[in-house]
């Protein structure tokens, strides 16, 4: 069935697909069918040869602006446990396959946590990233007291998280939040060249490398050192491993067919 609120482009560019969220009357405002929607497209995406690396993007004005409050307003604690309806962000987290967030515009709540699961943000001068849910009575819940606090660290997570401050694209990539700010008419084309660059490189490794970076967040040092290296020497099965290292002996760029 076609999806209602996001595009799903299958080849922005060689190996890299996007998945633009599409509600821009409610500035993406991420519902229960919206979210359901990113997570079965990056099931597929995950799963196709064709693509290496997904952009998630949303529009100029609004990346987006949260869970749907509306959607939320009149439920009761047994309706949102029942539904558990962050558990897609869970799900979110298990594509293997390297996320980029092209961010514009809004990043707050939900959009916020949500651009977090992503591995690296790309994003325009015009972006603002917050946690606002204070504001409305609440708190975040799909991982921003935890992903910001260990990206930013206490003091200014504390604040975002306490206050509601929105901070500007500028003062996230000051805080290591995000990885590049750039004009706005700029933001997706620089996403997609830095999914370019990655795409270009041995798939298997790639899916690897991040699983591996991934571990430093849930585990001690002796444990994800430990990851890492059988991570390392498991690639040593792959054929990328043999041309990545011929190519580099006979001096010529290697072709990485992901075997
Ligand atoms: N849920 C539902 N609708 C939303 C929304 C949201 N999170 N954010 C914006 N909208 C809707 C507005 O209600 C409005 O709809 P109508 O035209 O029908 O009134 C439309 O989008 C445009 O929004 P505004 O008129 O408010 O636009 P603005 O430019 O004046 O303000 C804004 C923009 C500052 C982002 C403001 O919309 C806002 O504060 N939004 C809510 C942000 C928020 O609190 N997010 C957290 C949600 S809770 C959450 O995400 C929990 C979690 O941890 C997962």
């Amino acid at each position: 069935m076609q999806p209602e609120y996001i595009i799903i482009h299958r080849q922005i560019a060689p190996y890299v697909a996007q998945i633009q969220l599409n509600r821009p009357k409610e500035l993406n405002a991420l519902n229960l069918q919206l979210m359901t929607e990113v997570k079965e497209a990056l099931k597929v995406l995950d799963a196709d040869d064709g693509v290496r690396v997904i952009i998630i993007s949303g529009n100029e004005k609004a990346f987006a602006a949260g869970a749907d409050i509306k959607q939320m307003a009149g439920k009761t604690a047994m309706d949102m446990f029942n539904t558990d309806q962050f558990s897609t962000w869970d799900a979110i987290k298990k594509t293997k396959k390297p996320l980029i967030a092209a961010v514009s515009g809004f990043a707050l709540g939900g959009g916020c946590e949500l651009v977090m699961l992503c591995d690296m943000i790309v994003a325009s001068e015009t972006a603002r990233f917050g946690q606002p849910e204070i504001k409305i009575g609440v708190m975040p819940g799909a991982g921003g007291t935890q992903r910001l606090t260990r990206a930013v660290g206490k003091a200014l997570a504390m604040e975002m998280v306490l206050t509601g401050r929105f901070i500007t694209a500028e003062e996230a990539l000051r805080a290591g939040l995000i990885n590049r700010v750039v004009p706005v008419e700029l933001y997706l084309q620089e996403a997609v060249k830095l999914a370019e660059e990655i795409a270009a490189l041995s798939p298997l490794a790639v899916k690897m490398a991040k699983e591996s970076v991934l571990k430093a967040f849930d585990s001690s040092l002796e444990e994800g050192l430990h990851f890492e290296r059988k991570n390392f020497y498991l690639l040593f099965a792959s054929d990328d491993q043999k041309e990545g290292m011929q190519a580099f002996v006979e001096k010529r760029t290697p072709i990485f067919t992901g075997k």
